[in-house]
């Protein structure tokens, strides 16, 4: 089974993705890790992320054993990582990782921003995972915190709403659901509830899908 989960920042699509495919015993991945790699790599390397010859360059050669999870999502990475995610010569270096790794069996959630639309548009479900910006402003400020990376929320908040125009706007793959996802607002649901709604569609699809 391929689980393709999109949805802005902070929507819950990361959690939603974790605890589906723990429960279902398959493989995940955050795909916005890739992208923010690339960022990463572009400006360890003194180079400003609207390099393309040096963001395409990292994109190449990226290697997702060696990947720092906690380190790529510091928040100076973030922004960077949606400039280099516009770039169509790096989505397509990134692409064939992504879908190898959606057909390892026993199959793989994978979340990010064209999941359902370019990577695995064959997915057994897709969910496209929405908030409002304001609680997600206010989830990221909290995880920030918690992270040890204080930020004042109006700023996470321009910053969502920057990434998530920059997201929709580009040519490359824009960030937009696939005409057949199932939208799950979690703006009023604890993870929990979110995480039993996601199961719900899962189970709904699944069993419509015997009874054809
Ligand atoms: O959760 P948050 O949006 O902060 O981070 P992320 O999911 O790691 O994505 C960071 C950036 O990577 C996004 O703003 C997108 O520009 C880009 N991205 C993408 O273009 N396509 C994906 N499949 C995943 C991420």
């Amino acid at each position: 089974m391929i689980i393709a989960i999109d949805g802005p920042a902070a929507s819950g699509k990361g959690t939603i993705a974790r605890q589906l495919a723990s429960v279902y015993g398959l493989h995940h991945l955050d795909t916005g890790i890739l992208y923010r790699a690339v960022a990463k790599a572009v400006l360890d390397a003194g180079r400003s992320p609207d390099d393309t010859a040096q963001a395409i360059a990292a994109a190449i050669s990226l290697d997702p054993a060696t990947f720092d999870e906690s380190a790529l999502k510091a928040q100076k990475i973030t922004e960077a990582a949606s400039v280099v995610a516009a770039i169509p010569e790096v989505r397509q270096a990134l692409m064939n990782y992504q879908r190898e790794f959606a057909t390892r069996p026993p199959g793989a959630v994978l979340d990010g921003r064209d999941i359902g639309t370019v990577i695995a548009p064959g997915a057994d479900v897709k969910l496209f995972v929405v908030a409002s910006p304001e609680v997600r402003a206010a989830r990221r400020a909290r995880e920030l915190a918690a992270r040890g990376e204080p930020v004042d929320e109006k700023d996470v908040l321009a910053d969502l709403l920057r990434r998530d125009e920059r997201d929709s706007r580009r040519t490359a793959a824009p960030f937009k659901a696939a005409p057949d996802a199932h939208l799950l607002d979690t703006t009023h649901l604890s993870i929990d509830a979110a995480f039993r709604a996601a199961v719900d569609i899962i189970e709904a699809v699944r069993t419509g899908r015997e009874r054809r």
